[in-house]
């Protein structure tokens, strides 16, 4: 028969496997999320920029899906930054540590371009979305140069 002591500790070898493996798996999709969200954003920008180089005509059409893209792709963001997906774990990242040693810096850029990203969205002529633009561009720049591993 098998003792209660090794039964436990079977259980638990069994438990610690299971949600070893679960976390990790969670790991995985909140870093493939938060990629999947910024190549949106990758996609959103391409739109946006040869319109701002004068290289293709203003299309608020255009422009917004780009937005509301990106916005979908992103809708999970704050679910993204467990304390398992920081860089040196079992899945590979471009996010610096600095994301959680500075925690309000991060949030205050990801506020910052939020913010650029509505005033985009509410831009409704070429003038007012030149205007807007650039705020976006310093936003995704600003956060990168501070908590995104240079390639
Ligand atoms: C609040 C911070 C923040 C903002 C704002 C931000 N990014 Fe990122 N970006 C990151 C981080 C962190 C990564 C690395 C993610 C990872 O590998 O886990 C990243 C990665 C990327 C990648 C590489 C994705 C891949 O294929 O792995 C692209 C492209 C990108 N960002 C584009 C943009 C663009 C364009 C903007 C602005 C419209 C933007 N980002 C705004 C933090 C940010």
């Amino acid at each position: 028969m098998v003792s209660k002591t090794v039964l436990g500790l079977f259980t638990a070898g069994v438990i610690a496997l299971c949600c070893t493996s679960a976390a990790m798996a969670d790991a995985k999709a909140s870093i493939e999320a938060r990629q999947a969200c910024m190549k949106a954003n990758g996609g959103m920008i391409k739109v946006m920029v040869p319109i701002i180089k004068g290289q293709k005509p203003y299309d608020k059409a255009a422009i917004d899906a780009s937005i509301a893209n990106a916005q979908k792709a992103c809708g999970g963001w704050a679910d993204w930054w467990g304390a398992d997906t920081k860089p040196g774990g079992a899945v590979k990242t471009e996010a610096k540590a600095e994301i959680w040693s500075d925690a309000a810096g991060f949030e205050a850029a990801g506020k910052a371009y939020v913010t650029a990203e509505a005033a985009v969205q509410a831009s409704t002529d070429e003038a007012s979305f030149k205007a807007a633009f650039p705020a976006l561009g310093k936003a995704c720049q600003g956060c990168h140069e501070k908590f995104r591993q240079a390639d």
